[in-house]
């Protein structure tokens, strides 16, 4: 499609969704968020035009569907460096859930835009723009942008091109929890096809991009969930995606978990998004040298590690977040393009899914924000501009 005729389209798609949202938008306060600085309330309906966002904003920090509510927010000016760019989708993850709580270890400033992940398509650039282009699908590099608005303008040192052969949800939850999984996969030990994995939260993004990622290098996944009335579904599902077996906490700690490793050997890496007791639970499994990575803390309570892992075991306990691996590989053009790409060949390939996920118009954002707090929904929400 013509490039201008591409804008229109959006455009108007863009004006319909807008207005529809309009008799919400009441506020008339300064806005400051990374990537859209001095973006400015407005207290007219809203309406399509060039200059204009509508954005799920927080002014303070709280309950999300008590605190978060839909505005119009003034675009700035496009610099010669930075690009509009329509949002398409973003999913709502827990740490767009503790950002709003105000719980997440690195603060933004507010009021800010909810969202840190999402695909955008670019409407406009400035006139030194060079590493994007119109009609470019974008994600975003770093975390704290917003990306739960119509549009915005970013700075291009903050978007990363992706193919748009992919599915929107693939492309909307690809900077994320693959990038996670693709990472901890490679980084933490040196695996080989017919090793194992083990992780909690298996059925979480995170989880299930392991689970596939893991699959598609011959590598076994000892996948640990809570208990819930519809486990079976669940244990098909993840089984679908390649997991080797999937099994319920309690069960950890049975004696026929023995009997798994009769048949496969110990993990030589644990993934932990839980911490607790899950996470300790995971450390007895582990190989003697193995390497448990923490990723998330979902019970929010702190990791006990026994002493005999670390003498008996000889247990290595690490940590990873994407954020800081995508900072200190930023000059490293390559290191996050070429790991893109080796996950969108796993899903054109058909090995690497999306998360299961529920779509949510932008507008019905509290229905969304309410979900993703629920506990075994098993389904991510994705906000859809
Ligand atoms: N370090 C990083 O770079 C990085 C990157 C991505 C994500 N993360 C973190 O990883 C975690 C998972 O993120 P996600 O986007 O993959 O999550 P998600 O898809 O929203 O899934 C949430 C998962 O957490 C589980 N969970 C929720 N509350 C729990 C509790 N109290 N005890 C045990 N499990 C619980 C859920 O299990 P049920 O189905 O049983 O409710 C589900 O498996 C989050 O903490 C997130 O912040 C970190």
């Amino acid at each position: 499609m013509e490039v201008w005729r591409l804008a229109r389209v959006l455009s108007r798609r863009l004006s319909l969704q807008s207005s529809a949202c309009g008799a919400a938008l009441t506020s008339r306060s300064r806005v400051q968020c990374r990537g859209a600085t001095g973006l400015q309330g407005n207290t007219s309906r809203s309406y399509f035009s060039a200059t204009d966002s509508t954005a799920l904003v927080y002014r303070r920090h709280g309950e999300p569907s008590q605190v978060v509510q839909l505005e119009t927010l003034r675009l700035p000016a496009l610099e010669a460096k930075s690009a509009l760019v329509k949002m398409l989708a973003a999913p709502v993850n827990p740490s767009d859930i503790n950002m709003i709580q105000g719980t997440y270890p690195i603060p933004l400033d507010l009021p800010a835009v909810g969202g840190n992940e999402g695909v955008g398509q670019v409407l406009e650039v400035g006139s030194q723009v060079q590493t994007v282009k119109v009609g470019d699908w974008v994600i975003l590099r770093d975390t704290g942008l917003g990306t739960w608005r119509t549009a915005a303008v970013f700075n291009e040192d903050d978007l990363v091109t992706v193919p748009s052969d992919i599915s929107l949800l693939s492309a909307a939850t690809l900077g994320v929890n693959p990038c996670t999984a693709f990472r901890m996969l490679s980084d933490f030990e040196s695996l080989s096809p017919g090793d194992t994995v083990i992780q909690n939260a298996a059925n979480s993004g995170v989880g299930q991009a392991v689970i596939q990622i893991a699959a598609a290098k011959g590598i076994h996944t000892i996948n640990i969930v809570r208990d819930r009335p519809d486990l079976q579904q669940l244990t098909d599902r993840l089984k679908a995606m390649g997991a080797t077996y999937v099994i319920k906490e309690e069960s950890l700690r049975k004696p026929e978990i023995k009997d798994i490793f009769k048949v496969y050997p110990q993990p030589k890496l644990a993934f932990n998004g839980v911490g607790g007791k899950s996470a300790t639970e995971l450390l007895r499994h582990l190989q003697t040298g193995g390497t448990m990575v923490t990723y998330g803390g979902m019970a929010k309570q702190p990791v006990t590690v026994p002493v005999s892992a670390l003498i008996f075991k000889d247990v290595k306990i690490r940590g990873f977040w994407v954020t800081q691996w995508k900072r200190d590989n930023k000059h490293d053009g390559d290191a996050l393009s070429v790991m893109l790409e080796e996950l969108c060949t796993l899903i054109r390939a058909g090995k690497l899914s999306a998360p299961f996920c529920t779509e949510v118009d932008m507008k019905d954002f509290h229905k969304a924000l309410d979900n993703a707090m629920k506990p075994y929904i098993s389904s991510k929400q994705i906000l859809v501009m």
